[in-house]
């Protein structure tokens, strides 16, 4: 598998083992106020990181791209600012981190759009295979 696909399902078990962490301690707690928290890093972190890394790994010339790296970054970092800024939304500290969050969501989905539309699916270039009716030479 190549490594940028492996990159982004090794993101998304370790967001999922965060998210899922932090769901056991809101049950044991009861305390259910940071949920929507909670959902997006698993939904975006876990999610969607994962749905990245299996169309890497069905794309190697998407994969093999400048754009692939970007992508992986930008969503890391979407993760990393929107989380904490939806629980600081919660607790009326403030939107911005919220806001700037969504900004980079959006932005890693229309990269995503982009290098699907630019790089096609499963495409790789052609490879030639050697023909069994060929007579030998
Ligand atoms: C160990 C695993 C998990 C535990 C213990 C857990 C626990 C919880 C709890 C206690 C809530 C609050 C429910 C409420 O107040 O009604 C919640 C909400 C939620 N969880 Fe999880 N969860 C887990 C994994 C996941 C995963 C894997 C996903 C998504 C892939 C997910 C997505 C959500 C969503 C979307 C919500 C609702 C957020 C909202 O109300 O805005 N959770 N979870």
């Amino acid at each position: 598998m190549n490594s940028i696909a492996t990159r982004f399902y090794a993101t998304s078990a370790i967001f999922a083992l965060a998210g899922m962490t932090w769901g056991i301690q809101m049950s044991a707690s009861g305390d259910h106020t940071l949920s929507p928290a909670h959902g997006h890093l698993n939904l975006i972190g876990f999610v969607a990181m994962a749905v990245f890394g299996t169309f890497y790994a069905l794309s190697p010339r998407a994969a093999a791209s400048r754009l692939a790296n970007i992508h992986y970054f930008l969503t890391v970092a979407a993760v990393l600012v929107i989380v904490p800024g939806i629980a600081m939304a919660i607790k009326g500290n403030g939107e911005a981190l919220a806001k700037t969050g969504s900004v980079l969501t959006l932005a890693t989905m229309a990269l995503f759009a982009y290098v699907i539309l630019r790089n096609g699916v499963a495409s790789t270039r052609p490879v030639e295979t050697p023909s069994l009716n060929r007579p030998a030479s």
